[in-house]
Formats: C-alpha cells, structure tokens, sequence
C-alpha cells in the first residue's frame, strides 16, 4: 500500500535514507571518471573534443545512475558507499593497467572488470549490477582510448564480460560457483577475442605474439577478478556491516547463543519462530521479496519472550498466570516482547534490518483479548494502552512476518482445519491488518497482497494435509520398544 508514504524527496534524493555524505559518495564514481579524462587530456592522450564527450557521458550516466538508484528498494547509505568504492576501484585499476604500457593496446585484456559486477550483484542486487555494468563498460571504453583499440570493441568486451559474469555467478554459499564463472568467463573472453582477431585473419595470426599475448592477458584479469572478488567481499561484509547472504546464512544456524537461549527457555516459542520462518520465506519468494531475510528475522522477532517465557500462551502446559493479573499488567507485560526482543538483538549484535523487523512485527495492533477483558470490567479503558508503540512495518518481508506471525498464532489451536477453514482464518487477518493501516509503509501492493494470501494457503493445506495419522493398533509394533 503506496497511500501514506509521502516522502520529501529533492534531485530523487530521498532523505529518509541518504544523508548529504551519501549525496557526495553516489557521485563519486562520475567525478573519479571525469578526474581521470582531465589528466589524460593533459598527458595528451585525447584530443579536446573527445575530452568533451566524455564529460558529457559521465554527467549523463550519472544523472541515469541517480535516477535508477532512486528506484532501488530498500537503498541503504551502505549501498551507496559500497558502488562508489567498487565503482572508483574499478575505475582507478583500469587507469593503472592503461598507464603500465600505452603503446600496447591489447593490455585491456587484462582489466578484472567482471569483479565490479559479481560484487554490486552480491552486495546490492543483479538488477543493478547489470545496469551499472553498462556504466562501466562505457567509462573502460574512454579509459583505454588512447590505447587506439576501437570503442566499439572495447565497450563489448567490457560489458560482456561483466553480464556473464553477473549470469554465472549464482551464489557465494558454494564456492564452487566462482571456479564454474571463471571458467565460462575465461571461454568468452576467448571467443570474443578470436573474434576480433578475425579481422586479421590468417594462418600465422593464431600463433602472433599479440594473440598469445591477449589469451594470456585475459587468463590474468580472470585470476585478478576472482582474488579481487574473494578479498574485498568481506573486507565490505565487515567494514559496513552489510547483511549479506552469507551473513543472514550464519545467523540462521541454529547453534546460535540467542537462537539456542530461547530453545531451552521458550521452546513454544522457539518453535512457533521456526513455522513462521518457513511460512514468511516461502511468501516472500512468491513475490520476489528476500526469503533469506524473511527465514532469519522470522527465527529471531520472538527472542524477547525467553525473558518472560511464561507469559505467552505457547510456552504454557496448563497453568496460566494472566488468570490471576488485571488485563492492564497482562497486556503490559506482552506489549514489551518486540522491544525486549530487539534490545536483545542489539546487544547481540544482529544486523539492524533483523533488529527492525522484530520491533516492527506487531506494527501497532491491538492486544484485543486483554482491551475486551479490561472493557468488561471499566468501559472507559483507553484502546490505546492495549495497542504495540509500532512502527508498522516499513518493508514487505516485515509486513509478511506479520501476516505469518498471526496465522500461525491462529492454526496452531486447531488440529485438522479444512482448506476453507485456512482460507478464512487468513484471509480475515489480512483483511484487518488492511482495515486497521498497518501494512501502509510496505509498499505492498494488492496483487501482492493476493499472491502472499493464496501462497499461505497452499502452504498450510500441504501441511495439514501431510499430517497422515497412522492407525495405532497396526503401527504399535513398528515403534522402537514395541509401544
Ligand atoms: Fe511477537
Ligand atoms: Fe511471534
């Protein structure tokens, strides 16, 4: 739901998330590229006029940046300085292997652009690094200008090396996937490079030095690629406390001290953390928001209970000391958990998106059976005292970890429900979470809304339906022990 979220927005800037410093590293990039044009005009390299066009594209990729930035979900200031970095980086180590030998033009061979875009894809997304590839691919072209290959060329090779580079590369949890895109990166720098060669095509070019020289080259930027890749990721992980999929694998390993502490204190809770985990990633991915972050803030968003396990209904066996407490002390004992849970989180040092999400995953609902229960007994109870302090979620993965978290409050009670009995429970949470404005600084939108709803759905049908009971007579002698 887009409704409430109006936000003071100048040049595309959002100031909710960039702050001036941010305003100054996104166009880092640009500059660096129009500094390095400038002392390449004056070592005379380029002619004024090409000096020229290349201001004008780095002022117009960076005004296309911006833009394309401002469309980027979830943009933190990490991003921005995490792209101006590599973005620079990228830049400056193209100037340098130019500088090693200007009279050489196949030296560019050796450039490891394809580190840029594996990292902007692990860090940011595989939209972006796609497009801020082709940013690139067109500051290396006037980089490597004076090296008189043509452009043409040279923004082909760039750029496709980068693309396949981002295609090939899958994922960091197997690090098999870094020996499987050097290789395919390495075959189309080989391709590409036979292909340029062609123009020159005769008997003896296959065995010229400079072919020699440009497979050799290009063997070199792949190795480059991969060590740059492997030694400035966690360099970034660390240095700007990005959550990364690695991270977010890490925290989901149940050996956790947090995850283990409310195992053994609230194991009710624990695995009501668990159902929501598995419900809230599967609904994510249904609408192509991050199932990771969902699976692993699911894990955490309940670890303020383990303070007062008793409290909450999940971890009680019969005896339930809100029977003997006024409403008022019940609801305030329960309206603390998110706030526990995220000082908790704090002190353990959990990345702020899991810290958020756990703060946020009651929005700011009402505690009805305790608001009811206190009505009955003073009519003049303030609803107020009996609604969470919020916020309401600010991110789809929130907003669904609050959908699951009551769905699954809601089905635990019931054995057997029906397929239509499902539909209506989760419907009827949904709809009042809408009515009630809790989901309108998601960014929801109502086709997604439809899509988490049948995507729960199917999901408890299919574990309702996979709960076959055996019939007892028959299974008794199977068990070990024989009862
Ligand atoms: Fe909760
Ligand atoms: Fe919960």
């Amino acid at each position: 739901m887009n409704l409430a979220k109006k936000q003071k927005t100048l040049f595309f800037v959002n100031f909710k998330n960039i702050n001036i410093y941010n305003i100054l590293t996104l166009f880092m990039t640009p500059t660096v590229f129009i500094g390095l044009m400038v002392i390449q005009y004056f070592q005379q390299y380029m002619t004024v006029n090409e000096l020229l066009m290349a201001i004008s594209v780095g002022l117009l990729l960076g005004v296309l940046l911006r833009i394309e930035i401002h469309n980027q979900p979830n943009w933190y200031s990490q991003e921005t300085i995490t792209f101006s970095f590599l973005g620079s980086g990228m830049l400056l180590i193209m100037f340098a292997i130019q500088a090693i030998d200007i009279d050489l033009p196949i030296i560019f061979y050796m450039t490891p652009i394809a580190a840029f875009s594996i990292l902007i894809k692990y860090f940011i997304n595989e939209r972006f690094a796609l497009i801020s590839s082709v940013m690139m691919a067109v500051f290396g072209s006037f980089l490597f200008i004076a090296t008189d290959f043509g452009m043409w060329q040279l923004f082909i090779y760039l750029l496709l090396s980068q693309w396949f580079a981002v295609f090939m590369f899958e994922s960091i949890k197997d690090r098999k996937t870094l020996l499987k895109t050097s290789t395919s990166l390495l075959s189309v720098h080989f391709v590409l490079i036979v292909i340029f060669e062609l123009r020159t095509w005769s008997t003896w070019t296959m065995m010229s030095s400079d072919f020699i020289l440009s497979l050799v080259f290009s063997m070199v930027s792949v190795l480059f690629a991969v060590i740059l890749t492997l030694g400035i990721l966690p360099l970034i992980e660390a240095g700007f406390n990005m959550l990364t999929e690695s991270k977010l694998l890490s925290l989901s390993n149940p050996n956790h001290p947090l995850l283990r502490k409310v195992l053994v204190e609230a194991p009710g809770t624990y695995q009501h953390s668990v159902m929501v985990a598995n419900l809230s990633e599967s609904a994510c991915e249904s609408i192509g928001a991050n199932g990771l972050l969902a699976r692993v803030a699911a894990y955490y968003h309940d670890v303020g209970k383990a303070l007062k396990p008793h409290m909450f209904i999940e971890n009680q066996s019969g005896h339930n000391p809100h029977d003997s407490l006024p409403p008022e002390d019940s609801a305030r004992i329960i309206l603390q958990h998110p706030y526990d849970s995220a000082q908790l989180l704090k002190e353990y040092g959990l990345p702020q998106e899991i810290i958020d999400i756990a703060e946020q995953h009651h929005g700011t609902t009402l505690l009805k059976y305790f608001y009811y229960k206190a009505k009955e007994r003073n009519s003049k109870v303030q609803e107020s005292t009996f609604r969470y302090k919020g916020p309401i979620p600010q991110t789809k993965e929130a907003a669904i970890i609050n959908i699951c978290d009551s769905v699954e409050a809601a089905v635990r009670s019931k054995t057997q429900p029906t397929n239509e009995e499902i539909k209506q429970i989760v419907r009827s949470i949904i709809n009042d979470r809408l009515m009630d404005g809790q989901f309108n600084d998601s960014d929801l939108t109502i086709h997604e809304v439809l899509t988490i709803e049948k995507n729960i759905c199917d999901m408890l049908n299919g574990i309702f339906h996979a709960r076959i009971e055996y019939p007892k007579d028959n299974m008794m002698h199977l068990m070990p022990g024989g009862h």
